[in-house]
C-alpha cells in the first residue's frame, strides 16, 4: 500500500534535526516485557471484547502467575481524528479507557500500536505530526506499552531519520505523565541497537516479520547472537513475538522456540489464542524455569558458543553466578550430544545442573554431560 504525502509535510519532516539528547533512564522494562499480542493470532479480528476475554484467560490459565502483564492491541483499533485532531478509535472498541480499566482491574497493563507515518501497516490512522497529542491521549486513556511501527513513515521520512523519528515519540512519551513502556517495531532497519535506547526505547524489533512455521522461527531465532553486546535491563533486541500455539509448528519446535527466546532475553509476547489453550502449549509458555532464564535480574542476552554438524549450544550467564545453557539440534535427526564443561567455560564440574523442560536435578559428571535431543529439538539446563 502507497501513501502519499504533500510535499510541504516532507520539508517540514526532513527539517527534523537528527541529533538528539538520551532520554532518561527508563523505569519499566528492567527485564524482557512479557505478554500478549493481537497481531499473531487475530490480525484485524480483534475487538474490546476479544482483549477482556484474553486478559481474562490469561489470568485463569495460570500464565499471569507466570509472569505475563501486558495485553497489547496491535494494528486496525484506530479510527478517524476527531476535529480537534484527537485519535478516536474505530467502532472495534467503543471506549478505551473502560477498557484500560477493565485490563487494569485484572492485575495487568494494556498496550496499543501506532506509527511513526501517516498511517500504520494496515492502513489505519497513524501519529505523524500528532505525537504529542497521541502520547498524552494514550496515557489518558491508561496505556502501558505502545508498539510504534515504521510502515508509511517511510513515505516521509529517510532511513537517516529513523532515530530522529522514533525520538519524537519517545521525547512525547518521557513526557505524557505516566510510564509507558516504548516499543520499535523498524523490522531491524538502521542499526537500531546503535541508537535505540538514546530515543527512550525499551525495546527494538531486530528483524522482519515471524511466521508460524520453523523456517522462519529458526532463521530468526538462530541470527541474534551478534545482538547480544546491545540488551540489558531497559532496552532489549527484539526477535518478534511467539508463535507459540499457533499450529505451525510441532511442541518440539514450539519448545525449541521458547527456549531460543528465553535464551536471547527476547520480550515474551504470547500471539496465540489465550482463550482455548491446549495444556500442551500453557506447558511451554508458562514453564517457570525457562521463564526465570529469560527474566533473569542481570538481563545478559544469551549467545552461540559452538555450532557443528547443526547442533548449536549457546550460554546465557545468570545473575546467580551460574548460566543457562541450551544444546539444539537443527537437524531433522535424533542426536546423542555429548557436553564438555570445557566447551561452554568451565574448569570443573558444576555443582548443580537441572534439566529445565524435564524439570529434574542431573548428576553432573566429571567431565561433561550427555543426551539424545530429538530433530529440531532442545535440551536446555541450568548450572551452578
Ligand atoms: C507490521 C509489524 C507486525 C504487525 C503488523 C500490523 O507488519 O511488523 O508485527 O504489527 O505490521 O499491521
Amino acid at each position: 500500500m502507497r501513501f502519499p504525502v504533500p510535499l510541504s509535510l516532507a520539508a517540514i519532516a526532513l527539517a527534523v534535526t537528527v541529533s538528539f539528547p538520551t532520554l532518561a533512564k527508563s523505569q519499566v522494562a528492567a527485564t524482557p516485557p512479557m505478554g500478549w499480542n493481537s497481531w499473531n493470532y487475530f490480525s484485524e479480528k480483534v475487538d474490546d471484547a476479544t482483549v477482556r476475554e484474553t486478559a481474562d484467560a490469561m489470568v485463569s490459565t495460570g500464565m499471569a502467575a507466570a509472569g505475563y502483564v501486558y495485553i497489547n492491541i496491535d494494528d486496525t483499533w484506530e479510527g478517524a481524528r476527531d476535529d480537534a485532531g484527537n485519535i478516536v478509535p474505530n467502532t472495534k472498541f467503543p471506549d478505551m479507557k473502560a477498557l484500560a480499566d477493565y485490563v487494569h482491574s485484572r492485575g495487568l497493563k494494556l498496550g496499543i500500536y501506532s506509527s511513526p507515518g501517516p498511517r500504520t501497516c494496515g492502513g489505519y490512522e497513524g501519529s505523524y505530526g500528532h505525537e504529542e497529542q497521541d502520547a498524552k491521549t494514550f496515557a489518558a486513556w491508561g496505556i502501558d506499552y505502545l508498539k510504534y511501527d515504521w510502515c508509511s513513515a517511510g513515505r516521509i521520512y529517510t532511513n537517516a531519520d529513523l532515530p530522529a523519528a522514533y525520538q519524537r515519540m519517545g521525547q512525547a512519551l518521557a513526557h505524557c505523565g505516566r510510564p509507558i513502556v516504548y516499543s520499535l517495531c523498524e523490522y531491524g532497519m538502521g542499526d537500531v541497537w546503535n541508537w535505540g535506547p538514546k530515543v527512550g526505547a525499551n525495546l527494538w524489533r531486530t528483524t522482519g516479520d515471524i511466521q508460524d512455521n520453523w523456517k522462519s522461527m529458526s532463521e530468526i531465532g538462530f541470527k541474534q547472537s551478534r545482538l547480544a553486546p546491545y540488551a540489558g535491563p531497559g532496552h532489549w533486541n527484539d526477535p518478534d513475538m511467539l508463535e507459540v500455539g499457533n499450529g505451525g509448528m510441532t511442541a518440539t519446535e514450539y519448545r525449541t522456540h521458547f527456549s531460543l527466546w528465553c535464551m536471547l532475553a527476547a520480550p515474551l509476547m504470547a500471539g496465540n489464542d489465550l482463550r482455548a489453550m491446549p495444556a500442551e502449549t500453557r506447558a511451554i509458555l508458562t514453564n517457570r524455569e525457562a521463564i526465570a532464564v529469560n527474566q533473569d535480574p542481570a538481563g545478559r542476552q544469551g549467545a552461540r558458543v559452538s555450532s557443528r554438524d547443526g547442533i548449536e549450544i549457546w550460554t546465557k550467564p545468570l545473575q546467580d553466578g551460574g548460566q543457562a545453557v541450551a544444546i539444539f539440534n537443527r537437524t531433522e535427526v535424533e542426536k546423542t550430544v555429548a557436553l564438555k564443561w570445557a566447551e561452554i567455560g568451565r574448569t570443573s564440574r558444576p555443582g548443580t545442573l537441572r534439566d529445565l523442560w524435564e524439570h529434574r536435578d542431573l548428576e553432573p559428571a566429571a567431565e561433561g554431560a550427555s543426551g539424545k535431543i530429538p530433530a529440531h529439538g532442545v535440551w536446555m539446563l541450568r548450572l551452578k
